[in-house]
């Protein structure tokens, strides 16, 4: 009689285990097999059994249910692989949840010693496996028995914690894989560090790797990428009893994981692309040369731009001056020699800003005192080597003390300060110096405000008509994106969002998370220019402001990439509407006009403002956008330069421009001035109001380019048959031929002939002064005769066209 219930439960066993895919929940009564999964409520994650890649043992592990890309994130049996398929999960008598093999032995156990009478074995939807008791609610988290979330594999899900517990002794490391296809513990392993000022840290086998810095009191801990950032939100806890690091995601759409490889060895982050299908990395830690551990011994201090890399602070000299200028760093630094514990006068401190904290290994914190209480304690104690705050800044509170040697100082862009202790004469050096600085800059700004003062005046002076519009000019700081920032605007700069490809780069349209439109233009790398160089360039580009120059909104540089960030135009270029049939019809003649003047506008600006003088070198239509009101706006100025061309009127070896726009004497001799640029100027006009593009493309002696044409039809006194048919209505007459008749006069074969800007902005906007009369203007392919050489076979751009082309003029 006992026989019947027994063969029931086990059908019952045997029909779940063989047909239930997706399970919810293991009990004592229902067990999972090879071949079942379980499966979280909202479908995010399953848990089953899988072979690594192309190995032939089995694992028990969870990973995500709708990526393509099966993504493990957790593993049971990491070091006990099963060999066949016939093992099963179940819940013992104990209410541990157990893996057995085909002959009931044990591969894998949870040893949780807290005990229920209705244990469930459950997915949560965040990806957590708990064990728990039936009536006890699955959101009430400290009464689990058991969770897998405290026994993590290599990944951080979100709301998972690293760090530490004292009360119930867990301490969650991270284990990287040995490889993609073992998942057996690897000796690449991350945890919070059990100090009074815990960090995170990256160690390999025994050696310290990498570490973050400490977080108590703020994120701001000098590691890249866990300041404030678009993808999560850091949540870090720092207390006696009990510290950890965990995330969750801003958008819960997007899925985003921090895992550790040991084939690379990396701490990744990693954000899952549904587009693509593929993880894309957001961020890697360590990120550079300086973030390895104390890469210039004790109290050196590791900066990246530096050269040589490690400098040690001040007050302190190499320990061994041999081996340091062999770049052998590992010694670090000492003392000077004259600092002396105790002594007045001869005992200071060191602020030192814009840094990682120390290695906190050896460190006393108090959260409750003030900065100066805490200064006071380290004097109190000569191991005492540095004290700082415990939250972003130094009115902040709290107090930490360090008892041995500084290791592991890089520069970064923390706010935070840390005080060194050092000899106080070395402070008074200091001071003398930050006094003789300050002096020094002081008359500089004086002088400069002087200057631009004189130049006010003088540009008042000068008073051209509506001279009120010379562009704002409150010097906004230029913000350096992040790559991190950039990749998300653009969406990792995917191809639906490339707005084109010019000539220093492609170009793609992004969003910030603000909800501001960008323009992101990348460079091309053949840039020979220094980072500081080109920061330099684009700040002072960026504070060329005017309403006819696209705005600059900052830049993004990261290892040789080097992006721009600019507004966003919402009608694109002008080329799109006069080459355009359509589009063209849009544009009467006093938009066409305000256009122009616009361009002309821009120009002025560009060749005449005082600080820089920039010559463009690519004007053109495509490089002129258009703004919601269909205003003008040049791009792409100051690229010639940012991208290593030389400065004002010189002889370069570096062709940028774009055939159809380029002087004579600079596509054939490399020699460009702001006359050149007028020269652009003088076919754009001439585009803009004939409607075609200017062809130099063509061979036949008869058939000419559009200045050749222009020429020709003004011999024959014929000039307005020029102008686009499309503006025959609205145009007015006299208008549009002083306009070509100015086109003309820029287009002259001698810089010297061609107007400047000033004359040009003042010709268009007067009607009354009779204007010189054009010579024959100097239309490449078909004047070169005396100067210069002819084109080289290279040079000649058969099948180009309007592109714009950049090449290194052998010479
Ligand atoms: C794994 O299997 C795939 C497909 O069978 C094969 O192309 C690949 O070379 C294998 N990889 C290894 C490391 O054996
Ligand atoms: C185990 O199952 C997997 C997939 O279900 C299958 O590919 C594999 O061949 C099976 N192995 C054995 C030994 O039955
Ligand atoms: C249990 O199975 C394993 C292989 O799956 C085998 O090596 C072992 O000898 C078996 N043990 C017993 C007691 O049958
Ligand atoms: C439980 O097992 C883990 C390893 O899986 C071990 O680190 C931990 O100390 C064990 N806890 C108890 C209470 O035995
Ligand atoms: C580590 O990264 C490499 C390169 O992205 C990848 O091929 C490999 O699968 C990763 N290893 C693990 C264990 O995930
Ligand atoms: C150390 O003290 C000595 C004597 O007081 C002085 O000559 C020397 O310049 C000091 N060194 C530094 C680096 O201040
Ligand atoms: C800090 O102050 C709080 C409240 O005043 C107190 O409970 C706590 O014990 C103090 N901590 C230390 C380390 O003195
Ligand atoms: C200084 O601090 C160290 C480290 O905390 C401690 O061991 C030592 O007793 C302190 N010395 C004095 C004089 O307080």
């Amino acid at each position: 009689m006992r026989i019947l219930p027994s063969l029931f439960f086990i059908t019952i066993i045997f029909f779940f285990s063989k047909f239930s895919y997706g399970a919810d929940t293991i009990t004592p009564s229902v067990s999972l097999s090879d071949g079942s999964t379980l499966i979280s409520k909202d479908e995010t994650f399953e848990l089953g059994f899988f072979n690594p890649g192309n190995s032939s043992n089995r694992y028990v592990g969870i990973w995500f249910k709708n990526i393509p890309v099966k993504t493990v994130v957790w593993v049971a049996n990491r070091d006990n692989p099963i060999k066949d398929n016939s093992s099963t999960l179940i819940i013992n008598k104990q209410g541990n949840l157990v893996l057995l093999n085909r002959n009931q032995s044990l591969l894998w156990s949870t040893n949780t010693t807290k005990k229920s009478s209705t244990p469930i074995v459950q997915l949560l939807n965040n990806g957590n496996l708990v064990i728990r008791d039936e009536k006890v609610s699955e959101s009430d988290e400290d009464s689990f028995l058991w969770q897998s979330f405290d026994y993590p594999s290599d990944t951080l899900l979100p709301e998972m914690k690293i760090g530490w517990e004292k009360k119930s002794g867990i301490h969650r490391i991270f284990t990287a894989w040995k490889n993609w296809e073992d998942p057996s513990l690897g000796d690449f392993t991350s945890f919070m560090s059990v100090s009074n000022n815990p960090e995170v840290v990256l160690f390999k086998g025994s050696s310290e790797f990498f570490r973050t810095g400490p977080m108590t009191g703020t994120t701001d801990s000098g590691a890249y990428g866990l300041k404030a950032n678009p993808i999560f939100i850091s949540d870090v806890v720092s207390s006696e009893d009990e510290a950890y690091f965990s995330y969750t995601l801003k958008d819960k759409s997007v899925i985003s994981i921090v895992v550790l490889n040991q084939t690379l060895m990396l701490l990744q982050r990693l954000v899952w692309i549904p587009e693509s299908r593929k993880w894309s990395t957001y961020m890697n830690l360590p990120h550079d040369t300086c973030d390895g551990y104390n890469v210039c011994g004790a109290y050196g201090n590791c900066d990246i731009n530096g050269s040589p890399l490690c400098q040690c602070l001040d007050g302190f000299k190499p320990k061994s001056a041999q081996q340091w200028s062999t770049m052998d760093w590992a010694d670090g630094c000492v003392h000077t020699g004259n600092w002396s514990c105790g002594v007045k006068g001869r005992d200071g401190f060191l602020k030192v800003t814009g840094g990682k904290l120390p290695d906190t290994t050896n460190t006393w914190v108090n959260a409750n005192m003030t900065i100066d209480d805490c200064k006071i304690r380290c004097l109190q104690n000569c191991s005492c080597t540095a004290y700082s705050s415990l939250g972003p800044d130094d009115d902040s509170g709290g107090c930490c003390l360090w008892f041995n040697d500084l290791k592991d100082l890089r520069g970064s862009d923390s706010q935070r300060n840390f005080y060194v202790r050092i000899d106080a004469s070395d402070i008074g050096d200091k001071h003398e110096h930050t006094k003789m600085i300050i002096l020094v800059v002081s008359i500089v700004v004086f002088a400069i405000i002087v200057i631009i003062l004189a130049l006010y005046i003088y540009r008042e002076k000068m008073k051209y008509k509506e001279g009120n519009n010379e562009g704002e000019h409150d010097d906004l700081d230029l913000p350096f994106f992040d790559l991190a920032t950039i990749l998300e605007a653009t969406d990792y700069f995917s191809n639906a969002n490339k707005l084109g490809e010019g000539g220093y780069g492609p170009v793609y349209k992004g969003k910030l998370q603000d909800g501001q439109d960008i323009a992101v233009k990348k460079l091309s790398k053949r840039s020979t220019q220094g980072m500081k160089e080109f920061k330099n360039e684009v700040i002072l580009c960026s504070k060329l402001q005017h309403r006819n120059l696209v705005k600059i909104i900052g830049c993004c540089v990261e290892k040789d990439e080097k992006m721009l960030v600019y507004e966003y135009m919402s009608n694109t270029s002008l080329d799109s509407f006069i080459f355009d049939p359509i589009q063209s019809k849009l544009l009467d003649w006093p938009m066409r006009f305000n256009i122009l003047y616009g361009i002309a506008r821009g120009l002025l600006y560009l060749h005449q403002d005082s600080r820089l003088r920039i010559v463009h070198r690519d004007l053109k239509a495509s490089n002129i956008l258009l703004d919601n009101d269909m205003q003008p706006k040049i791009s792409d100025f100051g690229l010639a330069k940012m991208c290593g061309g030389d400065n004002m009127e010189g002889e370069t070896s570096l062709i940028v421009g774009t055939y159809g726009y380029m002087a004579p004497e600079y596509a054939i001799d490399g020699l460009f001035s702001v006359k050149s640029d007028v020269f652009s100027f003088g076919v754009l006009l001439l585009e803009l109001i004939s409607g075609k593009k200017n062809r130099t493309l063509t061979y036949n002696q008869d058939d000419h380019n559009l200045i050749g044409h222009a020429w020709k039809l003004w011999k024959e006194d014929n000039i307005q048959s020029l102008i686009d048919d499309n503006l025959k209505d609205t145009c007015i007459l006299y208008e549009a031929l002083r306009c070509i008749q100015i086109g003309l006069l820029c287009l002259q074969h001698h810089p010297d002939n061609r107007p400047n800007m000033t004359s040009i902005v003042v010709m268009l906007n007067s009607n009354n002064n009779s204007l010189p009369l054009p010579h024959e203007p100097g239309y490449l392919l078909q004047n070169i005769t005396s100067e210069g050489e002819p084109f080289t076979e290279r040079q000649r751009p058969s099948s180009i066209n309007n592109v714009t082309i950049s090449l290194l003029n052998p010479r």
